[in-house]
């Protein structure tokens, strides 16, 4: 595919931190689950050539080994909980060479909590949507995330080999669905069910595909003209040629300022399974997608990228692998360089942090990590002291902005099934919740041994449940509550509120008073009948 790259116009002074963060780049794959995103990671991998025959890092049918599946729980239901950062070298075919940093995300709406976490580490995000389905609850809420974000998305429409919805009408949707417009940057030859190749728009040339078997080798592609591609496909290239003139007269084409404002989105359509289309992904990551910029810090200044080492913990993780039953805290570097031993700042507590246990993470493997630059994600081994949101950072102070938590809608006593292992109930409770896996809230009438777990998806409970009794050895029992809302109030307003019928205080650990209630009715008729309550809204998953 025709490739301008859309980074060439940088600064013309260059440092060493800024080579390499112009280098990176970092994205999530996200989706409705079984839209393909795993498949397509694999896809992915597989032409940077990591690995050499795809099936090694996951995927399903038994293939699935290494990434995301650390938990016995994912492997039953055939979802993925946890995710981790996958980073390989990939050379493009005009030899520009980028560091990848893939970030996996959580399958499930249920943790959607997490995806947004994740959100907050990078700086492009990969939305697939399955050419059969189109946009699903999960795609449309994860769009919004990114919008809010403004995260810039580049749209995939997956599973093109199979029978599927008109390529056009797919178009009309995200954009009347999602209020994005669609940018293809290649056209399908060949309708959803006969996929022969892909239309390069920049060129007017054709792609054209070869199956391989199974599809787990690199599919052969070829570039023919225009003319020849007449020839060999008829009706189907006339079709796209066609449909390409009705997307340019109604002015889809691609724009790179309106890409980066999240108000277009390039659009490419592959076959995951079978390899198709994937390297024209790789060349739009490369080419178009932006590399890391300077953050935004509480204050609201911007850290330079090239400035000393910042880093932000976008998640915390326990568990991951029987093999290594420790705790690791992802970070995400924002600007200057980090080695291995640096001694840093933990900006939540002003202490020195010493970072010797510094590892990637590819799926179950981990490499001791030595360096690492902006847009790269560093896992920090039994990192106890560190929290989701916290900041790291070398000479001048700064603080990045907390990562919001998403207001629950589940509720649950947790009680520790055996008396005798409240110690360990307490301390697995407090584990997961500094995880994130979980919320906590607490009061003086229930008391420490029945603490409130709150949940934004009711699988939280699910994992929280196998994890206390599989890996902290503390099985609980849950009661579910009757709320379905939370609201931060103040505590003037907390013992009239707890009063009500219906409702009940209690402090969540950052601190934070919410008020619960059964439903959004009774919410309405305390709210109108004491206007001067302070009941605030929590962040929703979609804010
Ligand atoms: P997810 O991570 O988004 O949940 O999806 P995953 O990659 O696991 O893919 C879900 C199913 O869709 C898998 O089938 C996978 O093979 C299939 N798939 C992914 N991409 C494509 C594609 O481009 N074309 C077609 N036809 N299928 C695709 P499965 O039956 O669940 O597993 P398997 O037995 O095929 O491995």
């Amino acid at each position: 595919m025709a490739s301008t790259a859309d980074h060439e116009t940088a600064e013309s002074t260059t440092t060493p931190i800024l080579a390499e963060a112009r280098r990176r780049r970092t994205f999530a794959v996200i989706s409705h689950p079984d839209a393909g995103k795993s498949t397509l990671t694999e896809a992915l991998v597989l032409h940077a050539k990591v690995i050499a025959e795809a099936g090694a890092i996951h995927g399903k049918s038994g293939r699935r080994s290494t990434v995301s599946d650390w938990m016995e729980m994912e492997k039953a239901r055939g979802i993925s909980i946890t995710s981790t950062a996958l980073q390989f070298a990939y050379r493009s075919p005009d030899g520009t060479d980028c560091v990848i940093n893939l970030l996996d995300t959580p399958g499930h709406a249920d943790f959607s909590e997490d995806t947004y976490r994740v959100l907050t580490a990078v700086d492009c995000a990969v939305m697939l949507i399955d050419a059969a389905k189109g946009l699903e609850p999960q795609t449309l809420k994860l769009f919004q995330v990114c919008r809010h974000r403004r995260i810039p998305i580049i749209t995939v429409i997956n599973k093109w080999d199979r029978p599927g919805r008109d390529a056009l009408e797919l178009m009309d949707e995200i954009e009347l669905r999602i209020g994005v417009q669609p940018t293809p940057l290649t056209w399908p030859v060949g309708y959803a069910g006969a996929f022969k190749g892909v239309l390069d728009r920049a060129t007017g040339g054709f792609i054209r595909f070869t199956r391989t078997a199974g599809g787990a080798t690199i599919a052969p592609e070829e570039y023919l003209s225009a003319d020849r591609a007449s020839l060999l496909e008829g009706d189907h290239w006339t079709t796209a040629v066609e449909e390409c003139a009705l997307l340019s007269a109604d002015g889809a084409d691609y724009d790179r300022d309106s890409f980066l404002a999240c108000a277009t989105t390039p659009v490419l359509f592959t076959s995951a399974v079978l390899n198709f289309g994937v390297s024209q992904l790789l060349d739009v990551l490369v080419h178009r997608a932006p590399a890391p910029s300077a953050q935004i810090d509480l204050a609201g200044n911007r850290r330079p990228v090239d400035g000393p080492f910042s880093a932000f913990v976008f998640r915390v993780q326990a568990g991951m692998d029987a093999a290594h039953r420790d705790r690791l805290a992802f970070a995400r570097v924002c600007s200057g360089s980090f080695h291995r031993g640096d001694v840093v700042t933990h900006a939540a507590t002003g202490k020195p942090f010493t970072t010797k246990y510094a590892q990637s993470v590819f799926g179950q493997q981990r490499t001791t990590m030595d360096t690492a630059y902006p847009g790269d994600v560093i896992g920090l081994v039994n990192a106890t002291a560190l929290r989701v949101g916290d900041t790291l950072y070398c000479e001048e102070p700064v603080q990045y902005p907390p990562i919001p938590n998403f207001a629950p809608e589940h509720f649950a006593v947790a009680r520790a099934a055996d008396a005798g292992k409240h110690k360990q109930f307490r301390r697995g409770i407090t584990q997961l919740e500094q995880e994130g896996v979980i919320q906590v809230l607490r009061s003086d009438l229930r008391g420490d041994q029945a603490p409130v777990l709150a949940a934004v998806g009711p699988m939280q409970f699910e994992v929280t449940s196998h994890r206390m009794a599989a890996e902290l050895h503390a099985p609980i029992e849950l009661e579910h509550l009757k709320y379905t809302l939370a609201r931060r109030t103040r505590p003037a307003d907390a013992e009239f509120l707890q009063a009500q019928r219906s409702v009940e205080v209690l402090t969540r650990t950052d601190g934070a008073l919410l008020a619960l209630f059964t439903d959004k009715w009774r919410l309405d008729a305390i709210e109108r009948d004491n206007p001067n309550l302070h009941l605030e809204p929590l962040v929703a998953a979609t804010e």
